[in-house]
C-alpha cells in the first residue's frame, strides 16, 4: 500500500516537474524574443542586411534594354564634364563575385554601372570571357575573402597598375555611381598613399572601409599594398581567413596609407553599407543595432544622411539595380535643368560641392 502510494506521488511530482521545466522554457522564449529591440525585426525584404538575405535573389531572365542616347530627353543631356573626368580620373573596378554568381548577379552589375568603369574586372574562381570573370587561385567560401582580396589586388597590380588611376573594390551586390565617385576622386592626387570608402571605427587605429560598400585604392596605395604590405609579414596578415575589409584596413595602416574622408562639405556620407531606405528612413533600425557603433563620423538619419553625390549602396540585389539605374539615369523632373562647374577642394579632402560658397572655395585654392 505505502509502495502505491509512493509511486503515485513521484508520478504527480514528475509530471509537476515536467509541466515547470516547460514554463520556464516557454517563459524564457518570450522574455527572450520579447527583449530583441523591435528595430531588429522590422527589416524587410527590401532593405537587406545580410548577404544571406540575397544569397537567392536573382535578375531580370530577359535583358531589360536601354534607352535610344538620340531619344528627346537623353539628347538634351549635356555629359560632357562627367565624359571629361572619365579620361582624367580612371577608374579600374573590380567586383567580388563567385561562379555560382556569374550569371544571377554579375551579368548585372556589368549591365548597368559596371559599364561606367574604365575598366571592369570580376574577381571569382573560375573563367568567364563573357564578364570578364579571372579565376583566381583560391577556395570559393566566404571565410576565404581576404586571400581572394589579396589575389585579385596582386593580379591588378601585375596586369593594369598603369592602366587606371583608381582601383575600386565592389561587391556583386554593391551599386556605384562612377559620375560622383570620379568627382569625389579628382582633387587628390594617385601618388599619395590614400584610399577610401565608408569609415568604420572598430579594429583598426585610423579606422577601416567596410567591405560591401566598396573602397577605392590609388595607385600608391595598391603599390604599397603588394610591395610592401605582402612582402612583409609583420605589415599584412599572411593567412588566408579572416574579414577581408578589417584585415585590408591593418595592412594599409601598417604600410601608411591613408584613411580619406569620403564625406561631402555637409558632412553628408557618400558610401553607403545599406540601401537608401536603410539610412533615409528615421528610426528604421534600432539605436542597438551594430552600425551605430561602427561608423567613424557621426552620421544622421533623414535626408540629412546621404550626399547629393553619393558614390555607392550596398545590399542592392539585381532587380534594384535595374531601378536604381532608372532611378538615377532616366527619370527626370521636367523643366529643371542642372549647370555643373567644376569646383575645388578642401585640403582635408572634403569636396566642396557645386552649390558651396564662394568664400570657402575661394580660402581653400
Ligand atoms: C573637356 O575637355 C576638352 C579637352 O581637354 C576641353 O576642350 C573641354 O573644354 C572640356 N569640357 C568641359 C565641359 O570641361
Ligand atoms: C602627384 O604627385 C607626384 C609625386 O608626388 C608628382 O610628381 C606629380 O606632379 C603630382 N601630380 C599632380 C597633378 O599634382
Ligand atoms: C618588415 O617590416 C618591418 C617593420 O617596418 C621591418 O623592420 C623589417 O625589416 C621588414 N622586413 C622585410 C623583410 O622587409
Ligand atoms: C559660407 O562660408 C562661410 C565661411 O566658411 C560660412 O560661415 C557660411 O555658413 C557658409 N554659407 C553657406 C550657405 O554654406
Amino acid at each position: 500500500m505505502s509502495v502505491f502510494r509512493n509511486w503515485k506521488r513521484m508520478t504527480v511530482t514528475k509530471n509537476v516537474l515536467v509541466a515547470l521545466l516547460m514554463g520556464m522554457a516557454c517563459g524564457f522564449m518570450l522574455a527572450y524574443v520579447s527583449l530583441i529591440p523591435m528595430g531588429a525585426l522590422k527589416l524587410n525584404l527590401n532593405d537587406a542586411h545580410y548577404s544571406s538575405q540575397l544569397e537567392y535573389a536573382e535578375g531580370p531572365t530577359y535583358d531589360p534594354g536601354v534607352h535610344n542616347h538620340e531619344e528627346e530627353f537623353h539628347n538634351m543631356e549635356d555629359t560632357s564634364v562627367a565624359d571629361n573626368l572619365t579620361r582624367k580620373v580612371r577608374v579600374l573596378c573590380w567586383v567580388m563575385t563567385q561562379p555560382k554568381n556569374h550569371q544571377k548577379k554579375a551579368r548585372h552589375v556589368k549591365n548597368t554601372w559596371g559599364k561606367r568603369c574604365n575598366i571592369l574586372l570580376f574577381m571569382s574562381t573560375a573563367e568567364d570571357e563573357s564578364l570578364p570573370a579571372i579565376a583566381l587561385s583560391v577556395k570559393e567560401e566566404r571565410d576565404f575573402l581576404w586571400a581572394k582580396t589579396k589575389e585579385a589586388f596582386k593580379y591588378i597590380y601585375k596586369h593594369y597598375l598603369d592602366k587606371a588611376d583608381w582601383f575600386l573594390k565592389a561587391d556583386d551586390d554593391t551599386f556605384v555611381i562612377l559620375e560622383n565617385l570620379r568627382y569625389m576622386l579628382k582633387p587628390y592626387n594617385t601618388s599619395d598613399p590614400i584610399y577610401f570608402g565608408c569609415r568604420f571605427k572598430q579594429f583598426v587605429k585610423q579606422g577601416y572601409m567596410s567591405g560591401g560598400a566598396g573602397y577605392v585604392l590609388s595607385r600608391e596605395a595598391v603599390k604599397r599594398f603588394i610591395e610592401m604590405g605582402l612582402h612583409n609579414a609583420t605589415h599584412c596578415y599572411r593567412g588566408d581567413r579572416g574579414s577581408e575589409d578589417v584585415e585590408l584596413g591593418k595592412c594599409m595602416e601598417a604600410v601608411h596609407v591613408k584613411a580619406g574622408d569620403s564625406r561631402d562639405s555637409h558632412g553628408r556620407g557618400r558610401f553607403f553599407p545599406f540601401v537608401p531606405e536603410h539610412h533615409l528612413i528615421p528610426g528604421h533600425v534600432s539605436k542597438e543595432f551594430w552600425y551605430w557603433k561602427y561608423i567613424y563620423y557621426d552620421s544622421k538619419e533623414g535626408m540629412e544622411c546621404c550626399s547629393d553625390n553619393a558614390v555607392s549602396f550596398h545590399y542592392v540585389s539585381p532587380n534594384q539595380m535595374y531601378v536604381l539605374e532608372y532611378l538615377i539615369y532616366h527619370l527626370r523632373p521636367y523643366g529643371i535643368t542642372y549647370h555643373v562647374t567644376l569646383s575645388s577642394s578642401h585640403p582635408d579632402g572634403i569636396s566642396l560641392s557645386d552649390k558651396d560658397n564662394k568664400s570657402t572655395i575661394a580660402q581653400n585654392n
